[in-house]
């Protein structure tokens, strides 16, 4: 949807001209890109600087080798050496409409004192931790707590299911898990301690959990595993020491979404990461002293982790963290929350603008959103008639919209415009120019760059100190998925173009990935999960667009025998999924079919299986499909669409 009207809207002639600041900031780190991050690493503490800026055996860098860093000390330890001491760095407002100001220095405290907790849980320097927690402060606390002692985390998104959660403990082999009784969305209570009781069934590395008490309702505590967070707050020492951790180490694995049915790890560096993303923050949102910045992410999300914690509370800033649903108790909460705080930077998703664009201008324009200066988005295309709204109702056709283009794996925004080096002319629904230290081109599909204005693959010719360091426990498919398709060449995943001015237009995923209200599945995954169910033999899962969510989930489905299509097998199914993987994995079509279309070695045509999701053309299918002549995807679709209606 996005991505024809972003193409319909592309200038023909080139007559735009970024700006200087930003021209020559990208040409010096083009040219001498070691010394220009070298110089942005120096904005950081380190307790040792490195012996060499880059070591590159490509596909595997190793950026600012021999220094060492910590990143609890960047986010909290610097400011409370300075007059930022008592200045706010959590403004939290809970659901039910709670609310707490937490300094840097109390922040610093809570770091402290659950760095100690974990040292008490028996948690060492590069064990790995796992977190599944509501947004409440002291889950950023916790997560840098982690970081202090150089346990290496991973965040599990409070909406994954029970199973998600216990195969990313096992994949990463977790000791402890941090969680609490449950947190608020809707009006509801998320029982999350019952999910991670049924997760850590079948998790034996888990000896230790600390649950934080959140809504103060019973939850079982398992004898010698589970404790109170309070509890364990009570034998804490105010002060430990943070660990000097080598540059490389593993800072967070974070599990996303790829072609097969099994997450991926993406393993991100401390020192490479930290640089990076207190740079991109810098550039992109332009921070100022005295700024309130709120990016609406939850932290189990690479968003969460980047520009909710990471990059703001570097640079001393002030951030909001908002517990609930932008629509609870009614769809004026965020702008009320904008208000109230005085917000001045406001990051969020295609998704979220869309779905509150719906109730009208009215709703915005009760509030006082004049405190507003950057406005932000991610994670998906956004279509031209959202930005003008987002420009020009939250807005107030006074604050640049930064459409920042990255993903989990690169660590923190690589093509955004950059308020920060001088506002470049916006043109709606195009992520404009790379930032500073990032080559991106577009490739067809021999690896040749392609003309102005045509689709192909995205490409990043060199690394940057934000990428990912490999998959965990997986280098192979680490050098498989990214590094091989163009070899010597970073490859994303997406389709893009870049128009004449140089500007990048993002169309859409170019694999079996899919967005969903922003969030990132994969097809497979979701059909692992429908296969899970005794009633299905065989599903074929595909994106439709959706005016809303971006891409809804459709999903096309045949039955063992004995089992018959019907209304309430379908109900059953989407609970199935829905358990399987988490709500946000919810189908939003399931089609009976006696079969899938599929080519003579037995693969599934998947960009038939698209086609028809999306109602397309099937005529320009039959072109695509790789493998199979064109007679045999025609009579593919034919069957196929046949048995659709069956
Ligand atoms: C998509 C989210 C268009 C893209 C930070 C990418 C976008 C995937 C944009 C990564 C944008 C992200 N415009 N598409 N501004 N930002 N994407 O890992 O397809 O959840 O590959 O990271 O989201 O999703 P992920």
């Amino acid at each position: 949807m996005s991505t024809e009207e972003g193409e319909g809207s592309l200038p023909t002639t080139s007559k735009i001209v970024p700006s200087q600041n930003y021209r020559s900031t990208w040409e010096v780190s083009m040219k001498n890109p070691e010394q220009f991050w070298d110089s942005m690493a120096r904005e950081l503490h380190w307790f040792r600087t490195w012996d060499k800026v880059l070591e590159w055996n490509p596909p595997f860098a190793k950026w600012f080798k021999g220094g060492q860093i910590n990143a609890s000390v960047n986010a909290v330890d610097r400011h409370v050496n300075t007059w930022r001491k008592n200045k706010v760095a959590i403004l939290w407002e809970g659901e039910p409409g709670d609310r707490r100001a937490i300094t840097y220095n109390e922040l610093y405290q809570e770091v402290n004192r659950f760095a100690s907790v974990l040292k008490n849980l028996g948690v060492q320097k590069g064990d790995r931790i796992a977190f599944y927690m509501p947004m409440v402060p002291e889950f950023p606390a916790a997560v840098l707590a982690a970081a202090r002692i150089g346990a290496t985390f991973t965040v599990v998104f409070s909406g994954f299911s029970a199973s998600s959660l216990a195969g990313r403990i096992n994949d990463c082999q977790a000791k402890v898990v941090v969680t609490a009784d449950g947190g608020y969305r809707r009006g509801k209570v998320i029982q999350l301690k019952e999910i991670v009781d049924e997760a850590l069934a079948s998790t034996p590395s888990v000896q230790k959990v600390a649950v934080y008490r959140r809504v103060g309702r019973e939850v079982s505590m398992k004898e010698g595993r589970d404790y109170w967070w309070h509890d364990l707050m009570k034998d804490s020492k105010p002060y430990v020491a943070p660990e000097p951790l080598d540059s490389s180490h593993p800072l967070y694995i974070l599990y996303t979404s790829g072609t097969t049915g099994k997450p991926k790890g993406a393993v991100h560096s401390t020192g490479g990461y930290l640089t990076f993303v207190h740079a991109t923050t810098k550039w992109v949102f332009d921070v100022k002293e005295d700024d309130v910045y709120w990016c609406t992410a939850d932290i189990g999300w690479v968003t969460g982790h980047s520009y909710v914690i990471f990059g703001p509370l570097s640079h001393g800033l002030t951030t909001v963290m908002y517990e609930g649903a932008p629509d609870y108790p009614a769809p004026d909460r965020w702008w009320q929350i904008i208000e109230r705080y005085g917000v001045s930077i406001f990051y969020t998703t295609p998704t979220a603008i869309r779905a509150l664009m719906k109730f009208g201008d009215d709703l915005p324009k009760k509030y006082n959103l004049n405190s507003l200066r950057v406005l932000g988005t991610v994670g998906e295309p956004i279509n031209p008639a959202a930005w003008e709204w987002y420009y020009n109702v939250i807005g107030q056709a006074r604050c640049p919209i930064v459409d920042t283009w990255w993903q989990t794996e690169t660590g923190g925004i690589l093509i955004s415009p950059t308020p920060n080096l001088g506002i470049m002319p916006l043109k709606p629904g195009s992520a404009t120019l790379p930032l500073p230290g990032i080559e991106p081109e577009i490739f067809d599909e021999h690896g040749k760059p392609v003309k102005p204005g045509e689709k192909g693959f995205l490409v990043i010719k060199r690394p940057w100190p934000g990428m990912f360091i490999t998959l965990y426990n997986d280098d192979d498919r680490y050098k498989q998925v990214y590094w091989s398709r163009f070899p010597g060449y970073y490859y994303p995943g997406d389709y893009a173009l870049k128009d004449h001015d140089g500007y990048f237009w993002f169309l859409g995923r170019a694999d079996e990935v899919l967005k969903v209200a922003g969030h990132r599945l994969g097809t497979i995954e979701i059909e692992d999960a429908f296969v899970g169910h005794r009633a299905v033999a065989e599903a074929a899962v595909a994106g439709r667009p959706d005016a809303v969510k971006g891409e809804g989930i459709v999903a096309f489905v045949t039955l063992k025998n004995g089992f018959s299509a019907s209304q309430q097998l379908r109900e059953e199914l989407k609970q199935h999924v829905r358990k399987a993987i988490g709500p946000i994995a919810t189908p939003d079509e399931i089609h009976f079919v006696s079969l899938l279309p599929k080519t003579r070695s037995g693969k599934i045509m998947r960009r038939v299986v698209k086609a028809v999701a999306s109602g397309a053309e099937i005529g320009d299918v039959t072109t695509l499909e790789d493998g199979a002549s064109i007679e045999e995807v025609k009579k593919a679709i034919a069957e196929f669409t046949q048995s659709l209606g069956s």
